[in-house]
C-alpha cells in the first residue's frame, strides 16, 4: 500500500485550483439515471469515489465515458437494478442509487451500507422517506429491496438534517405523482447543487437551501450538460495548510459563501482570509490563537473539517476545545496526532487540545478520509519526516492533494509499495 512522506515546510506560497466537489459529484452522477439519456458533466474530480460511482453506473447498464474532468453518462440502457455488497462496502454513498432507480423503474435492490470507521451511519431516514412516497421496502439478508407501483408525492419530515437522506428522497420525488413537501432538509451546498441540476433537467423543486423543499413531480426529465461546484472541503483543507505553515496562498475557485463557518474560525485564530474575484487568499503572520468549535449541520462548522482544525489547535498558543456532534467516532486521527506529540485529551465528544511548540515527525496510520488529510497537515509543521501510511483513504476524496501541496511549496511525495 502506498504512503506519503511529508517534510516540514516554513511557509507555503503560490496559487492552486480547487477541484470539483466530491460530495456534489456522487449524487449528481446518480441522478443522471433519471434522464434515460446522455448527460455530460464537467469539473468532475478525478478520485476513487468518483471511479467507484462510474463503475456502479456501468454495472447497472449505463454507458460511461470519462476524459480528464469531463464525464458522459448515457443511462438509456440501464437494466440491472442492483447495487451489490462488494461495491457498496467500498463506498457507502452507493446507497444514493436507490432513489433514482425507484423513481425511474419502480424498483431497486441495494446492499445495506454497513457501519464505517467514523460511525454507524444508518440509512433509516432514506428508507422512511421512500416509504412515505409509497415504496414497499423489505430489508433482508443485508439488502434493501424496494418496489412501488408508482411513487406518489407525500409530506416527509426528516428526524435530523441528513445530506444523503435528503438527496435520496429528492431524487425519488422528482418523478413521483403529485407534490412532495420535505421538511428538516439538509442545507449543504452539495445538496443545493443536486437540486439545481435536477431543475436544469426539468424538475420542479423550490426551497433549495432552506429546510423546507417543495417538489412537484413531473413525468420525465431531460438530459443536460452540467458543471460541478468547487470542493469546499478540499479548499478548507488547503486553507488549513496555509494557516499552519504561515504562508500566503491563493485558492482559485474556492467560494467564500460555502465556507463562512470555516473562514470565521480561521479569522478567530489570527489567520487572514481575503475574498478575491477568482478565489480565496489565505495568509498568516501572527501565532495561531486557540479556538472553540462545535461541528454541526450546514451552515454550522462542517464535521469534514474537524480533523484538520485539531491540527491547527495542536500548535496554537493555548487551550482549544473541539466538539464533534455529527458522528460518534470521528477522533481516530487524535491517537496518531498524539504520537506526533500533540497534547489532546478526549472527553466524550469533545477534544481538549493544548497547543505545543512543535509536533514531531513520526510514522502514522490513516484511518479515514479526513483523518488522512489531517496527518499530512501535521507533517507540514512537524520536526523531521512524517510517513502517512494507508493513503488509499486520502485518494478516495482528494484529487492529487500532494501535487496541490507541492505547488504551494510543500515537500511531500508519494511512495509506492510496502506491506504496512
Ligand atoms: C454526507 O454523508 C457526506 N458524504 C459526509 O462526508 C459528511 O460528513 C456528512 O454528509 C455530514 O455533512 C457525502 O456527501 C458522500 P448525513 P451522509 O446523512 O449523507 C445521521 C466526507 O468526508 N443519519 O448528513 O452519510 C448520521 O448517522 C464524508 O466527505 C441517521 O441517523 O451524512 C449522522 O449522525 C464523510 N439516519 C447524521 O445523520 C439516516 O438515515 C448526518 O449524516 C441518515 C443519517
Amino acid at each position: 500500500m502506498e504512503k506519503m512522506i511529508v517534510k516540514p515546510v516554513s511557509e507555503m506560497c503560490g496559487s492552486v485550483k480547487i477541484s470539483g466537489s466530491k460530495n456534489a459529484t456522487l449524487p449528481i452522477l446518480m441522478a443522471s439515471i433519471l434522464s434515460g439519456d446522455k448527460c455530460t458533466f464537467t469539473n468532475v474530480p478525478d478520485l476513487w469515489d468518483v471511479s467507484t460511482t462510474l463503475k456502479l453506473l456501468s454495472d447497472i447498464g449505463a454507458q460511461v465515458e470519462r476524459s480528464g474532468h469531463k464525464v458522459t453518462i448515457d443511462s438509456e440502457e440501464v437494466n440491472h437494478l442492483e447495487a451489490p455488497y462488494e461495491l457498496v462496502k467500498t463506498m457507502r454513498a452507493s446507497v444514493l442509487v436507490m432513489g433514482p432507480l425507484l423513481a425511474r423503474f419502480n424498483q431497486a435492490k441495494v446492499s445495506l451500507p454497513g457501519g464505517c470507521a467514523i460511525g454507524a451511519r444508518p440509512v433509516d431516514q432514506h428508507i422512511k422517506g421512500l416509504q412515505k412516497l409509497g415504496a414497499v421496502i423489505d430489508i433482508s439478508h443485508g439488502y434493501i429491496k424496494a418496489r412501488a407501483k408508482r411513487l406518489r408525492g407525500a409530506r416527509i419530515v426528516f428526524d435530523m438534517p441528513t445530506v444523503g437522506g435528503t438527496e435520496n428522497v429528492v431524487m425519488a420525488a422528482v418523478l413521483a405523482e403529485g407534490v412532495s413537501v420535505l421538511e428538516n432538509c439538509a442545507l449543504e451546498p452539495e445538496v443545493v447543487d443536486l437540486m439545481d441540476m435536477l431543475n436544469a433537467m426539468g424538475a420542479k423543486i423550490s426551497g433549495q437551501g432552506t429546510s423546507t423543499v417543495v417538489i412537484e413531480g413531473v413525468d420525465s426529465l431531460k438530459p443536460l450538460k452540467y458543471e460541478i461546484i468547487p470542493d469546499r472541503i478540499e479548499a478548507g483543507t488547503l486553507m488549513c495548510a496555509a494557516a499552519l505553515t504561515g504562508g500566503d496562498v491563493l485558492l482559485e475557485g474556492a467560494r467564500a459563501d460555502h465556507l463562512s463557518a470555516v473562514i470565521d474560525k480561521l479569522r478567530e485564530m489570527g489567520v487572514t482570509v481575503e475574498e478575491k474575484e477568482n478565489g480565496l487568499r489565505v495568509a498568516r503572520k501572527e501565532r495561531l490563537q486557540p479556538i472553540k468549535i462545535s461541528t454541526g449541520p450546514y451552515p454550522g462548522f462542517p464535521t469534514d473539517m474537524q480533523a484538520q482544525f485539531c491540527v491547527l489547535a495542536a500548535v496554537a498558543d493555548g487551550q482549544s476545545k473541539i466538539t464533534e456532534t455529527i458522528f460518534e467516532n470521528r477522533y481516530m486521527h487524535v491517537a496518531e496526532l498524539q504520537r506526533m506529540g500533540a497534547d489532546i485529551v478526549i472527553d466524550g465528544r469533545t477534544a481538549h487540545i493544548k497547543g505545543v511548540k512543535k509536533l514531531q515527525g513520526a510514522q502514522v496510520m490513516a484511518t479515514d478520509l479526513r483523518a488522512s488529510a489531517s496527518l499530512i497537515l501535521a507533517g507540514l509543521v512537524a520536526e523531521g519526516y512524517t510517513d502517512v501510511l494507508r493513503i488509499y483513504h486520502l485518494d478516495r476524496g482528494y484529487e492529487k492533494l500532494e501535487k496541490k501541496l507541492r505547488k504551494l511549496g510543500a515537500n511531500i511525495r508519494r511512495m509506492p509499495g510496502g506491506k504496512h
